[in-house]
């Protein structure tokens, strides 16, 4: 239901975004009883691309073939379940007008793509040059600028719900 506009006195200033009746509109709507799911989903890509450079540091310091092999596995899931997680707060981005009208959740998404391309890249490059030739030196090195990337978007990202009470159980 359309909902009246914020009134204002005269000549105040007013902020267009937050005098929005969409601004409260923030509760989440990619929930399981009231669970959101893009919570739940960025776990397993931020543990993944740490475990990636972890497979990749071991192999360094050791030279047993099982952590390249381990490596590639953690690149390959870390990508996929970004691309999960990815999804479900794509949906959250564009269906909750709260969240849509804030620029803070369109550079929370921007850097998270910017993560799913490299973690896409880090996969990528061992199944085409083979696990093992690709740790040493890019694989770790592109390990350890990613858990950097993961580490921007996870704190972004828990700006959104600590800071601005993004995808709470609230608003509507
Ligand atoms: C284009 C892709 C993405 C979009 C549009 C997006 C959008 C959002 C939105 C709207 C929120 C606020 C909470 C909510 O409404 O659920 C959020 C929270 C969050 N996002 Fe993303 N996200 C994306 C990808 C990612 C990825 C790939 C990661 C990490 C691997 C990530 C990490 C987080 C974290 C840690 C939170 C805080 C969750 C919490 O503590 O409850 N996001 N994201």
């Amino acid at each position: 239901m359309p909902r009246e506009p914020i009134e204002t006195k005269k000549d105040e200033l007013v902020d267009p975004i937050r005098a929005n009746p969409d601004f409260e509109l923030t509760a989440s709507r990619m929930a399981i009883v009231g669970h959101p799911i893009h919570a739940m989903a960025v776990a397993f890509p931020v543990a993944l691309t740490f475990c990636t450079f972890g497979a990749d540091a071991l192999y360094w310091w050791s030279g047993d073939g099982f952590w390249a092999r381990a490596g590639i596995w953690a690149a390959g899931t870390a990508f996929l379940f970004g691309l999960l997680a990815a999804l479900s707060g794509t949906m959250e981005l564009l269906m909750v007008p709260g969240i849509r009208i804030r620029s803070a959740a369109w550079t929370h998404a921007i850097i998270a793509v910017l993560l799913l391309s490299l973690l896409g890249a880090n996969w990528g490059f061992r199944m085409s040059i083979g696990f093992e030739t690709a740790v040493l030196p890019y694989g770790l090195l592109l390990s350890a600028f990613n858990m950097i990337v993961v580490a921007a978007t996870g704190w972004h990202g828990g700006k959104l719900v600590f800071d601005y009470g993004l995808g709470a159980a609230k608003g509507n």
